[in-house]
């Protein structure tokens, strides 16, 4: 037996014990006489303690333990004289009588405690280490609970988990596909799924009637604090259910994940059309833990001498409640700067100070009268110390940018509480989004996402505007700002999945040679389904209160979708390609 028990469990009752522990040295600190050693596992540390009067040269191979020296102990189990409370081991510690040294360490480059000195790359390059460290484990651990939890309702509601397969066909979900080529078919290759989509639906054609799978998919986007090119969703889909029913599921697992995970009882889930999001907070995913809503000023702003809001689509502000005093004309500056970087991209931004005195001060007070400026703060429901932020332009673009200057001005206002949970369904999405460079519409969610009822005679006969206008049976889990999940219910009828390709600008051909078995399984008994996937990974982050998806993944990818420790991706040999029929574009550096 390499141990008796672990590091984190041994209390007050167990003194007088002989043990043997194993475990990782934190850190060794030697007092002449005694030296002490923290010895760390998964469960906890605790404190060793070789005494040189007993054996010197026992305490002598102590003093020479490095950092994360792999060691075993056997000992007695004594009270502390100096108690640790910050430790559940803190009462105790062990009098080592014997130690074996399991394996030696380099020192590692980073220090491997809650704070590390390690940047981003040390702690990617080395993930073994950093994974030894015990917020990071924490975070795991939690990972792994949660799906034993989720599997536990989803089976507790006679969901049956399948999996699919990883090598198969493109579907259309909006990113781009990973692809592999296939050895055995030259010139041919499968896509890594972007979502088990298509086989998930064809299992309730099967009758399996309610599935599900934890399951990895693959996207090849942009990657951000919220995304991964590799990341894991829960994906369910149900049989012969609404879209009431799904909603109502999936309700009941996040409330039953966080009163299990956190302890935490969450209301019923309040629900929003999407067109009544972007009209408040000009997003489909709104954080609704504060208010700070738009205020549409296009009534009282327009028709003044201000040409820049005459000329614009959209007048729209939010109230920053009680930062008039906290704004000095740099600081207003600075906001409009950080409103005019690319990745927001707006062209000015107005404000409006309601200073505390009463007074009133603008940056388009000569355009205004202090009266014209009273209406707009009585339409804000403004109060002395307030202060107005305004954007103008192009409806879409403008709602879009403040909803970045509100989530900047909750941030800044400490209105976003990482220990506050905000759930919200956002239902009734638009079916079509007409896409101006391809001049083409897309699919809001998939194109396998069902019109509402009442919109299915004016999706087989409306004209263009008519096809802007179909709302669909799709909805979204929104908590605290972040998409947790999508789903919606499904077309399951062949015709009008057919009309439905046509419409997203699919030949039959190419909608045949691509969907051709969906279509064909919908002529042998399609039953009514719909469903949705969460992000996994997101709801880990969530719950904690963390943007980084990549802290609750085991290896997670960086920035630029490289592994840095197992240095992937990499070139493949000559040979290889060969074998896979490839031949290699990327410029030679002669050729360069
Ligand atoms: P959707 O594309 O909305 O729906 O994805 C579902 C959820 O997966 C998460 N997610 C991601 N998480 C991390 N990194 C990414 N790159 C990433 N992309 C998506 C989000 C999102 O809400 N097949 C449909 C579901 C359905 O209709 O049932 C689908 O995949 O949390």
């Amino acid at each position: 037996m390499l141990r008796s028990h672990n590091c984190g469990e041994l209390r007050i009752g167990d003194v007088g014990e002989s043990v043997k522990l194993s475990g990782w040295v934190q850190i060794s600190r030697d007092f002449g006489a005694l030296t002490f050693v923290d010895l760390r596992d998964r469960f906890g540390i605790t404190q060793l303690v070789f005494n040189a009067e007993d054996d010197e040269a026992l305490c002598e191979r102590a003093r020479k333990l490095g950092r994360e020296f792999v060691i075993s102990a056997i000992g007695l189990v004594r009270e502390r004289s100096n108690k640790n409370p910050n430790r559940a081991t803190g009462d105790v510690e062990i009098e080592v009588k014997s130690l074996e040294i399991l394996n030696a360490s380099k020192v590692p480059p980073f220090t491997i405690e809650d704070e590390t000195d390690g940047g981003d790359d040390l702690r990617m390059k080395y993930r073994y280490l950093d994974l030894r460290r015990t917020p990071v484990q924490q975070n795991i651990i939690f990972r792994s609970k949660l799906a034993i939890e989720t599997r536990k309702f989803l089976a507790s509601m006679n969901f049956v988990e399948v999996e699919t397969p990883v090598l198969i066909k493109s579907t259309p979900e909006g990113a781009r596909d990973f692809v592999v080529p296939s050895r055995m078919n030259p010139g041919q290759f499968y896509a890594l799924p972007q979502s088990p989509q298509t086989f998930k639906q064809i299992l309730m054609v099967s009758g399996l009637d309610r599935y599900f799978q934890i399951v990895k998919c693959f996207r090849d986007e942009d990657l951000r604090a919220d995304r991964q090119p590799e990341f894991t969703q829960i994906d369910c889909e149900m049989s012969f259910v609404t879209q009431e029913d799904i909603l109502q599921t999936f309700e009941g697992l996040t409330k039953y994940l966080f009163k299990e995970m956190r302890g935490i009882e969450l209301p019923d889930f309040p629900r929003m059309s999407y067109d009544e999001a972007m009209e408040r907070y000009g997003s489909d995913k709104p954080d609704v833990r504060f208010g700070m809503e738009f205020v549409n000023l296009n009534k009282v702003a327009k028709g003044k001498d201000f040409a820049v809001f005459n000329d614009a689509e959209l007048v729209v502000g939010i109230n920053a409640e009680g930062q008039a005093d906290n704004y000095s004309n740099k600081d207003i500056k600075k906001l409009t700067e950080w409103m005019q970087r690319p990745q927001i991209g707006a062209k000015g931004l107005v404000y409006v100070k309601y200073n505390t005195d009463g007074s009133i001060k603008s940056s388009v007070g000569k355009f205004y009268t202090e009266d014209d400026l009273k209406v707009w703060l009585d339409k804000f429901g403004a109060k002395p110390g307030d202060m107005l932020l305004i954007l103008s332009g192009e409806d879409e673009k403008t709602r879009k940018q403040l909803n970045e200057l509100r989530l900047e001005m909750g941030s800044r206002m400490g209105l976003r509480d990482p220990a506050v949970f905000k759930p919200l369904w956002v239902v009734d999405f638009p079916l079509l989004e007409w896409d101006e460079d391809s001049e083409r519409f897309h699919a809001m969610h998939h194109p396998f996402t069902s019109p509402k009822k009442h919109d299915i005679e004016r999706m087989l006969n409306g004209d263009h505007e008519t096809m802007k206008a179909l709302r669909a049976d799709a909805y979204d889990l929104v908590i605290n700002g972040v998409e947790i999940g999508g789903g919606s219910i499904r077309i399951h009828d062949r015709e009008l999945q057919s009309k439905n390709f046509k419409l997203l600008g699919f030949t039959p051909e190419e909608a045949e040679a691509q969907f051709g078995f969906l279509l064909g399984a919908f002529e042998y008994g399609a039953p009514p389904h719909g469903g949705i996937a969460f992000g996994f990974d997101r709801l880990c982050a969530v719950m904690n209160g963390i943007n980084s998806i990549r802290d609750f993944i085991a290896f997670p990818k960086n920035n630029q979708g490289r592994d840095m420790m197992i240095d992937s991706p990499s070139p493949i040999a000559d040979e290889q390609m060969s074998e896979l029929f490839l031949k290699s574009t990327v410029p030679t550096k002669e050729e360069i």
